[in-house]
């Protein structure tokens, strides 16, 4: 699949976003080793702390549908800054991921940059990379 795809169907998720509290409308596209894609919006809460980012919502939709490995993810904030994932995404992303997974930060379906998972979340921990 062509990441402007990736990201048409990012965008699209976006719209579903539930922030009453920030008002910051967040749209995540997971692509998996099958070339199957999930999809996942922010989900905030009354609480603030029970809120669900983008990426994590599409990583557990495609997990709890027996997905494991992606291939790339594209997330989408507003139009005018690449969105970043937070600290929590890059430790959720990277469970499922490999060093050279791309990460695609988008403003729009031609605007767009690419990271790799190392980049973001270098010396992660995970079950390989235990330092002794
Ligand atoms: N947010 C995401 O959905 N993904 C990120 O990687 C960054 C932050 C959401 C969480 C919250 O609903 C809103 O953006 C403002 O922080």
């Amino acid at each position: 699949m062509e990441y402007n795809e990736l990201i048409q169907k990012a965008l699209e998720c976006r719209e579903f976003a539930y922030v009453p509290y920030s008002n910051f409308k967040v749209g995540a596209a997971v692509l998996m080793d099958d070339d199957s894609v999930y999809t996942g919006c922010n989900i905030e809460n009354a609480s603030y702390g029970a809120t669900n980012c983008a990426e994590r919502t599409a990583i557990f939709k495609a997990v709890s549908e027996g997905r494991r490995d992606i291939k790339a993810i594209a997330i989408v904030g507003d139009k005018e800054n690449y969105t970043a994932p937070c600290g929590i995404c890059r430790q959720v992303i990277q469970e499922f991921a490999k060093e050279d997974t791309d990460i695609i930060l988008a403003k729009d379906k031609n605007d767009y940059i690419i990271k790799k998972m190392k980049e973001i979340l270098p010396e992660a921990f995970s079950k390989n990379n235990l330092i002794k």
